[in-house]
């Protein structure tokens, strides 16, 4: 039996700019998240569950994705390219990856996610109350 990655990247399929393609298809969100899965389906990526979303409430900021896993700090992140950021978004996942609770050092994240960081939520924690 296998198990489904704990790291989850969430895209927006519907991502796209001012005046873009209505086709859902043609939109800059869609086509990230086809890169992306491609790019994941190469060998040495890291193991990550790619899901589509339709809108991330980042919409001013096409294309946008979410990182999250349980245990871990949820970073959103906006202004990403579908045809220049694939490899960035891979190996900023990788960093991530390699972290117990998300956290990656400022310096030590791709230049695309410092600039891009929208937004970052904490672990949820559990509760201990019956
Ligand atoms: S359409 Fe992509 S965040 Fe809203």
């Amino acid at each position: 039996m296998t198990t489904a990655p704990e790291i989850c990247l969430h895209v927006c399929v519907t991502c796209r700019p001012p005046g873009g393609p209505e086709e859902k298809e043609l939109r800059p969100g869609a086509m990230l998240h086809q890169a992306l899965a491609a790019a994941i389906a190469r060998d040495g990526a890291p193991s990550i569950r790619l899901e589509p979303v339709e809108c991330l409430s980042v919409c001013k900021r096409p294309c946008t994705v979410a990182i999250s896993a349980p245990g871990r700090w949820t970073y959103i992140y906006g202004d990403l390219d579908p045809k220049t950021s694939v490899d960035t978004i891979i190996e900023g996942l990788r960093r991530y990856a390699a972290t117990a609770d998300g956290l990656v050092p400022w310096r030590e994240r791709p230049e695309i996610f410092r600039k891009g960081v929208v937004a970052r939520i904490p672990p949820t924690k559990t509760s201990n109350a019956a």
